[in-house]
């Protein structure tokens, strides 16, 4: 079976082509960051507009380099949820309307299962279950993974996802767009120790996480300084470690209440260097296995919607005729395809 994944949920065009049999054959990602950089943030009109523009070429790019033809085709695999309602919509009517002209099936995946699943297209990927850690933009959620599709939501933020505060951090250190790089990259000069940044809910019991009051404490904290260079590199240093030792802590504790021996990093946040680099050797110490996407899939990409519609599509799962777009749609709704 040879599906094409579509991702549109946010600032990147995703497309690939998943075998069930060869695996992934190829893959394109088109980012928006130019488009949105002057604005310092996603701007969700211009986001579907440039993905309904990019959707054709890619696919008919990932298509030639695997010197494939639409006839080949026996599913198609899009994001229709959470993220932007447009961009979404631009996705969903695509793949349907595509799906519909060459008579195959369509499957709407969740954008996170799509992220959870990323590590899964890797040489030696984890057997379930497994605790995933899931950091993107718009989430940061530890999850008790039973199977594909049974999904227990242990702790998740209660305000901003981690990568939402490295973003809005970015900003008001007067750094670029998207603010995670960005972040990562002023803080490989500077020195994480000079201030002092707390580990927001680390000292009480549960899995649940908190990252607006440390945003504010580190514009506090910039705000006391005389913003020079060396200023913003060691506050970007400090925020940095502060929120990777805060997703470690609560990492660590999920991995002891659970009893659980693998986990899976997956979503924008885990392209981090140093947050890799801390949950290797904090795994390392409590004897459990961890598992990342290669970089190019920690962000958003069409291979882990193939990925997972693929299994959906196998286990005889489709969409009915109308498409759903839900641009709020809770992870813990899911069914595993055995299920269904
Ligand atoms: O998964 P993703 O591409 O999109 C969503 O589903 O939200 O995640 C994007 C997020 C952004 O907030 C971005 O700043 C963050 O991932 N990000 C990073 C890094 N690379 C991307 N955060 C920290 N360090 C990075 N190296
Ligand atoms: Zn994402």
């Amino acid at each position: 079976m040879i599906v094409l994944g579509i991702e549109t949920s946010c600032d990147e065009t995703g497309v690939a082509l998943y075998d069930s049999q060869k695996g992934l054959l190829g893959h394109q990602i088109h980012s928006q960051i130019d488009l949105h950089a002057d604005y310092g943030g996603v701007v969700p009109e211009l986001a579907s507009r440039d993905h309904i523009q990019r959707l054709t070429p890619l696919t008919q790019a990932v298509l030639k380099t695997s010197q494939l033809e639409l006839r080949h085709l026996s599913g198609i695999a899009y994001t229709s949820g959470p993220g932007l309602m447009g961009a979404l919509m631009a996705g969903a009517s695509f793949a349907m309307s595509l799906a519909f002209s060459l008579n195959i099936p369509a499957i709407g995946i969740h954008h996170m299962e799509g992220h959870l699943m990323a590590p899964l297209l890797e040489e030696n990927p984890p057997d379930f279950p497994f605790l995933a850690l899931l950091v993107s933009g718009g989430h940061t959620q530890l999850v008790y993974v039973h199977e594909m599709g049974r999904y227990d939501i242990l702790g998740e933020s209660i305000d901003d996802a981690a990568g939402e505060a490295f973003d809005k951090t970015a900003k008001m250190l007067g750094l670029g767009y998207p603010g995670g790089p960005e972040i990562a990259r002023w803080a490989q000069d500077g020195d994480a120790n000079r201030f002092r940044f707390p580990k927001p809910m680390t000292d009480r019991p549960g899995l649940d996480f908190s990252f607006s009051g440390l945003k504010t404490h580190t514009l506090t904290t910039f705000e006391s300084t005389a913003k020079t260079a060396k200023d913003r590199h060691d506050v970007a240093a400090g925020f940095q470690q502060a929120v990777v030792d805060t997703l470690m802590i609560k990492t660590r504790r999920a991995l002891e209440e659970t009893g659980l021996r693998r986990l899976v990093v997956a979503g924008g946040v885990s392209a981090n260097q140093l947050m890799r680099e801390k949950l290797r050797l904090m795994t390392e110490k409590v004897g459990c296995d961890v598992f990342f996407p290669r970089l190019e899939f920690c962000g958003d990409n069409g291979a882990m919607i193939a990925f997972a519609g693929m299994r959906r599509l196998l286990a005889g799962q489709r969409n009915g005729l109308g498409f759903a777009a839900r641009p709020r749609w809770p992870l813990s709704e899911l069914k595993a395809p055995s299920a269904l």
